[in-house]
């Protein structure tokens, strides 16, 4: 039997264990650090689910880099809305810059979408998205992932950043949603 975590009416197994994670977030951080050296990117980090990805991620890249932080959010409970808010807390002047987008998941791709266009019309020298996880299955927009932590199946998953209705994100191993 797998070990269950138990969020409001829902019941989550464990699907991803932490040190699985662990190796992935290495393998993009070494990708970033050979594909980014000498552009001194920005890391715009999406709050509020990229947050745990973010502090793995950064404390493996090694090469000079700036980080901040942004908030756009467009999902509730276990379903996408659909609804579309506007992208908070860009302070930095990212024209010219490299900018490398940190996601928790990319799902529909309605949200990096935002993101992404957002950003461009700031005229920054080079967008790049990290994600870390990715549901191929639910993509409905063409949206360019440069750097992939995990592809996984289309189902609802909690941990590592990851959220049911504000409670999850603490738990450092992924569980996904028991339909049964
Ligand atoms: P998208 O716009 O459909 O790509 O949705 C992206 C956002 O939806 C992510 O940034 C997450 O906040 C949220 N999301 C998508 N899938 C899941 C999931 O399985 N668990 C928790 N949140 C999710
Ligand atoms: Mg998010």
């Amino acid at each position: 039997m797998k070990p269950t975590v138990q969020i409001k009416d829902k019941t989550f197994e464990l699907s991803i264990p932490a040190a699985q994670i662990d190796l992935a977030v290495d393998t993009i951080a070494k990708e970033i650090d050979r594909d980014l050296i000498g552009k001194e990117p920005l890391f715009l980090v999406v709050l509020n689910g990229a947050f745990m990805f973010a502090s793995d991620l950064m404390k493996k890249v090694t090469i000079p880099c700036q980080i901040s932080f942004v908030k756009l959010a467009s999902y509730q409970g276990t379903g996408s809305t659909g609804k579309i808010k506007e992208l908070i807390g860009l302070n930095e002047d990212i024209t010219n810059r490299t900018v490398v987008v940190v996601e928790d998941i990319v799902d529909t791709g309605i949200t990096m979408e935002k993101i992404i266009n957002t950003l461009q019309a700031k005229n920054p020298k080079e967008i790049r998205v990290a994600t870390f996880f990715h549901k191929p299955e639910a993509l409905q927009r063409p949206v360019p992932l440069n750097y992939v932590g995990m592809k996984i199946p289309n189902d609802f998953i909690v941990g590592y950043g990851l959220d049911y209705d504000g409670l999850g994100r603490n738990l450092p191993d992924i569980y996904t949603l028991k339909t049964e």
